[in-house]
């Protein structure tokens, strides 16, 4: 594992600029908010939306089926697809979502809040001679700090007698523990608050119809790959593309998770990145590895810090219930520990459980992937669609149930990861000459909300008229700001702290020689160049 060379950012900073800046609201925070839920402000609808744009272009539109990509084992074509979000009920059942994708969770009786089994973490805390087990939540920032304050005020400890308190290295989490007997949950007073472990599904549900009954009871789709497994026979028929190739898709994906948190880290409601990549057995593997690094690459190309990514392997037992092998693309969240990653996209080989569930059933987990899962009467639990979803090769005439290969990343936590990677601090002085804190986005220019602004030096001798001019020439092509408030120092550093990588100013001699100076947010570098040559320049500067 690399450790992040960068110094920790905060993220209380980067929370605080997303809301003042425009970046992230909280859901209904009139009404004191929801949990689970973020809203996208101007600044951050653009980025999203560029992030969605970028993947998009580089992984469907702009694909070039007919050269093999760097690293790939073949050619291949990409096509999207656009789905809805409640499907048949029987989509869930034959995916394995109605019976395996649920968390385990424990209520605390006393604080009434409900955690994940699995986050909850605890360390040894003892006094004289006894010990309590503290709770807390894991990922948490400042853990041992934590632990220390609420172990100290449960023994009623005061600060000059801290070093009566000793609290054990090891965190484990309370399945290891013989009861809960002894434990201090994450927010409460006494001991022993918390209940058994109880099944949650994380499917959102909702009831088809307004006489809806028990039969009409749906959900809202967890994940978006599901709706190409059910319309990969009308992609192939409507399309004539030919194994191997991948469906894109992006949208919303619903999940009621039991403890959201960390900004939109984990949201109930969530906009997903997905593509099922359909190819023969026997090239799967190959196509995995292809996958994975091509995805990793992708999030360098938009200027991620190498050493803040890390590729993981999942083990065995953390695989999904559908997976034969996953790795994770994980970014070092500043909301972490320092050394610790969280998940960015996972690439998963999911062999060929969709298809075959959707055609025959839900397999049996237990002999996954090759038997379907029967009732007491030696009947299918759930039957499939019963529609034939192999695929024949025409040059060959073998016919085959194409494996899947899937890299499915998140655009919120996408979009989280580069405002974290972009955050940064340096010092400039300012127009007195007095050295200054500056907070400067460094954004990606494709991902960037504001590509360009064009300043008037001065409100005066027809410079508004003529930035005016150019700025609404420039919005033909990007989204631009116009700004004449203040001084020019202070137009930079509002500018900065949006993110937009491109400032241009009209002063004096643009009237005359009509030049423009435009200046790079990240290397302050000024160049003057033509009026004439600004969009050309700026088209090259974004696109690289
Ligand atoms: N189809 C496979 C699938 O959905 P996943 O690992 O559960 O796999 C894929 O989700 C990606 O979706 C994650 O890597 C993450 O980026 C995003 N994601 C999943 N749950 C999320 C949540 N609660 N909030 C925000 N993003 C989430």
């Amino acid at each position: 594992m690399t450790t992040p060379t960068a110094p920790a950012k905060s993220m209380d900073k980067i929370v605080s600029l997303c809301k003042r800046r425009g970046f992230l609201f909280q859901s209904s925070e009139i009404y004191g908010g929801v949990q689970g839920f973020w809203d996208y402000g101007p600044l951050g609808v653009e980025l999203k939306r560029n992030l969605k744009d970028a993947w998009w272009h580089d992984m469907i539109s702009g694909h070039n089926e007919l050269i093999p990509s760097a690293g790939a084992p073949g050619t291949y074509e990409m096509v999207g697809l656009d789905c809805t979000i409640i499907m048949h009920p029987q989509v869930w059942k034959n995916s394995g979502h109605y019976d395996l994708f649920h968390d385990f969770m424990v209520d605390c009786k006393e604080s009434k809040k409900r955690y994940r089994f699995d986050q909850v973490r605890c360390r040894e805390v003892t006094h004289q001679d006894r010990s309590i087990y503290v709770a807390t939540l894991a990922e948490a920032e400042q853990e041992e700090e934590d632990i220390r304050r609420r172990g100290m005020k449960f023994f009623k400890l005061r600060n000059k007698d801290a070093d009566k308190l000793t609290v054990g290295d090891e965190s484990i989490t309370i399945d290891k523990l013989d009861s809960t007997e002894n434990v201090l949950a994450p927010d409460a007073k006494s001991l022993g608050t918390l209940t058994e472990p109880r099944e949650f599904n994380l499917m959102f549900k909702t009831t088809l119809g307004a006489l809806g009954g028990q039969d009409d009871v749906t959900f809202l789709r967890p994940e978006t790959a599901q709706g190409i497994f059910v319309n990969f026979k009308n992609v192939l028929d409507s399309s004539r593309v030919k194994v191997p190739f991948g469906i894109g898709q992006v949208g919303k994906s619903f999940r009621n998770e039991i403890t959201p948190r960390n900004f939109t880290f984990r949201s109930r409601e969530f906009e997903q990145m997905e593509i099922e990549f359909f190819c023969h057995p026997d090239q799967s593997q190959d196509w995995y590895r292809y996958w994975r690094d091509r995805r990793m690459n992708w999030y360098l190309s938009l200027g991620m810090d190498p050493a803040a990514l890390i590729m993981r392997e999942h083990h065995t037992e953390e695989l999904a219930h559908y997976s034969v092998g996953t790795a994770d693309i994980e970014y070092a969240f500043p909301f972490l520990p320092p050394g610790e990653y969280g998940e960015l996209e996972g690439i998963a080989h999911r062999g060929d459980f969709d298809l075959r569930s959707h055609m025959e059933g839900k397999l049996d987990p237990a002999t996954n992937p090759m038997t379907v899962e029967l009732n007491e009467h030696g009947k299918p639990k759930h039957r499939g669609s019963g529609k034939d979803l192999t695929y024949r090769d025409e040059a060959t005439g073998e016919k085959f149930t194409p494996h899947v290969i899937e890299p499915s990343a998140g655009a919120d936590r996408g979009a989280l990861a580069f405002l974290c990677e972009a955050y940064t601090e340096d010092e400039q002085p300012d127009e007195n000459g007095k050295m200054q804190t500056r907070t400067v986005m460094k954004l990606h220019p494709r991902l960037a909300p504001v590509k360009a602004a064009v300043f008037p030096l001065v409100k005066k001798d027809g410079m508004p008229e003529a930035a005016k001019e150019l700025y609404g020439e420039l919005k033909k092509h990007f989204n631009t700001f116009y700004d004449d408030k203040g001084a020019v120092g202070r137009r930079y550093r509002r500018q900065d702290e949006a993110g937009t990588p491109y400032c241009i100013t009209i002063d004096g001699d643009t009237l005359s020689d009509k030049t423009v100076t435009i200046r790079d947010r990240d290397s302050l570098e000024q160049i003057r160049v033509k009026l004439d040559d600004v969009v050309p320049t700026l088209q090259e500067k974004i696109d690289g």
